[in-house]
């Protein structure tokens, strides 16, 4: 098998400056070039080559593809929840034309991979909350949900129109401390970590019983690989692969990170992103994504806990 050039397009993300380590790992580093419309990113500029890339513009995109040959590439780039719900047709925009865009010149230029991201989001409030099954009533309530879902249509379309190779994962709330959250409703589950080590306190903008699927990143990144790893002829999901990771609410998390810092103490202020999240599935059913490519989480909720107090502090002493 010939070399697999990798870019990435929306890299200076939460998700983007982890994968792009560990698929420097995987593939060589000059093998993997993270893109994002960051004029600078001096965390991904301090790990290698680093481009200035927007993900709407499909003419410098497929130049860059031919020019170096790239043969996989991760998309990204996108507008989360929590701002996608402020602006709306800001979200349709990049989700929806830089997803076509780069299906278009997937199938010109014969791509052999395509990685596109979806969200539990997808769901909605007709979906069952607990335990939320791959296939079922999906009728999503919010834009962002209604772009992801949009977007794996159109990947289940080209994949089979035009014989492509298009994966995709329903992430869950992701959890880390390399680089930071993005505009999500999740992302209280990481601000968490920040202020408890800082200030000792932290005010929810989820009220505290509000459950969530979640994940911890180093857990979302090994999916993600082993997903692009895994046969095509093994993968019968029907758009993005469920996968779980772990479920807790704003009360729970406060409680696992009080065994470490006693004198922690939360309060609860819900706002607008109270009303994305109720839409959502409490839990996530994934035996889909286990049969199909042997997906199973390590990390649950102490675990992350402890992982995330060790990380943050380590970061924020660099
Ligand atoms: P993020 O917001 O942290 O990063 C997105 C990156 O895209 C940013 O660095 C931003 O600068 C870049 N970007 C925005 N517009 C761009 C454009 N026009 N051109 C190029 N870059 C652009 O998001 P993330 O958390 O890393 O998410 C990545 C993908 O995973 C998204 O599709 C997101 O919907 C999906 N996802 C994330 C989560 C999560 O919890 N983080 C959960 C479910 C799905
Ligand atoms: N973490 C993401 C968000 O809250 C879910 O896709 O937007």
């Amino acid at each position: 098998m010939s070399q697999e050039k990798v870019l990435l397009l929306g890299a200076g993300g939460q998700i983007g400056v982890e994968l792009t380590e560990q698929l420097r790992k995987k593939f060589g580093a000059d093998n993997v070039l993270p893109t994002d419309i960051r004029a600078e990113h001096p965390l991904l500029e301090s790990m290698g080559r680093y481009a200035v890339v927007d993900a709407l513009d499909t003419q410098k995109i497929k130049e860059l593809i031919q020019e170096e040959g790239f043969t996989q590439v991760y998309l990204l780039a996108a507008v989360l929840s929590a701002t996608g719900e402020q602006n709306p047709q800001l979200a349709w925009k990049v989700n929806m034309d830089s997803l076509l865009g780069l299906l278009e010149i997937g199938k010109e230029l014969k791509l052999n991979k395509i990685f596109w991201p979806s969200s539990i989001a997808v769901f909605g409030p007709t979906s069952p909350k607990q335990n939320t099954p791959q296939s079922t009533v999906i009728e999503p309530s919010s834009m962002y949900g209604i772009t992801k879902y949009a977007g794996e249509n159109l990947c289940a379309y080209y994949n089979k129109k035009f014989d492509m190779d298009i994966r995709s994962i329903r992430y869950p709330g992701l959890i880390s401390y390399k680089s930071p959250p993005g505009g999500g409703t999740t992302d209280y589950a990481v601000d968490i970590f920040h202020k408890a080590i800082a200030e000792g306190s932290f005010t929810s903008f989820l009220s505290e019983d509000t459950y969530l699927p979640m994940m911890f990143m180093e857990d979302a990144i090994r999916a993600t690989i082993e997903l692009m790893d895994a046969p095509k002829e093994n993968l019968k999901a029907q758009g993005g692969y469920n996968l779980s990771g772990m479920s807790f609410s704003p009360k729970e998390i406060a409680a696992a990170i009080t065994k470490h810092i006693p004198s922690f103490t939360i309060d609860y202020a819900p706002d607008f992103r109270q009303q994305i999240a109720n839409d959502w599935p409490a839990s996530i059913d994934d035996t889909q994504a286990q049969k199909d490519w042997n997906w199973k989480a390590n990390y649950d909720l102490p675990a992350m806990v402890k992982a995330m107090l060790v990380g943050v502090k380590d970061t924020a002493h660099v």
